[in-house]
C-alpha cells in the first residue's frame, strides 16, 4: 500500500466518521471541538454541517487557508497539553463531539501523544457525546463504536461517552 494510498483512506475516514458522528450527536447543543487546524480542511467540513453548536478550534500556529480559518473568538491558541485542561475548567464536561487531528508522519511519535492526550480529552465530552480521532485513543469511560462502512479501518476511530 503506498503513501497515497494511506492519505486517501485517511481522508475518506475522516469525512464518513465526521459526517456519521455530526449526525448522531445532531440532538445535542454543547460544543464542538476541533484539535488541530492544519490546513483547516477538516475544519470547513464540521462548520459547513454542523447546526446550531459552537466550533472552537484548538490549534499551536495558525497556517490554514484563510478561507478555512476560525474567527479569534473561537480559536484556542496554544499547546493542547495546557489548553485541554483550560478549556475543560471553561466548558465542563459538555463537549457534543471531539474532533482530533494532530499527528504527524511518525506513527510511533502519534502513540505517544494520543496516550498523552486521552486523559485530558476524556473528561470534556458531555453524556451521548462522541470523540473522533485519526490515532487510537486510550480511554478508561468511553466505548469504541464501528466505523460508518465507507471508513477503512485503522484509519479513524470513534469512541461514544
Ligand atoms: C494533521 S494537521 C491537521 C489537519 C486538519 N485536520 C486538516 O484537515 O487540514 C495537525 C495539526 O495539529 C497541530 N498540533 C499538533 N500537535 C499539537 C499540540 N500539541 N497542540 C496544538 N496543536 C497541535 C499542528 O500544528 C497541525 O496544524
Amino acid at each position: 500500500m503506498s503513501r497515497l494510498d494511506v492519505f486517501i483512506d485517511r481522508m475518506v475516514s475522516q469525512r464518513a466518521s465526521l459526517d456519521f458522528a455530526i449526525a448522531e450527536t445532531a440532538g445535542l447543543t454543547g460544543p464542538v471541538f476541533e484539535l488541530g487546524l492544519g490546513n483547516g480542511r477538516t475544519f470547513d467540513h464540521v462548520r459547513e454541517r454542523v447546526q446550531g453548536r459552537e466550533i472552537y478550534v484548538f490549534e499551536r500556529a495558525i497556517a490554514s487557508n484563510p478561507a478555512s480559518t476560525p474567527e479569534p473568538e473561537f480559536t484556542i491558541l496554544g499547546d493542547v497539553m495546557e489548553t485541554l485542561p483550560q478549556a475543560l475548567d471553561r466548558f465542563g464536561p459538555t463537549a457534543s463531539l471531539i474532533h482530533a487531528d494532530l499527528g504527524g508522519h511518525n506513527l510511533q511519535k502519534n502513540d505517544i501523544f494520543a496516550r498523552k492526550i486521552s486523559p485530558l480529552i476524556e473528561p470534556m465530552l458531555a453524556a451521548g457525546g462522541l470523540m473522533v480521532s485519526s490515532d487510537r485513543m486510550y480511554f478508561d469511560t468511553l466505548t469504541e463504536l464501528p466505523l460508518a462502512p465507507s471508513a477503512v479501518e485503522g484509519r479513524c476511530f470513534i469512541y461514544r461517552r
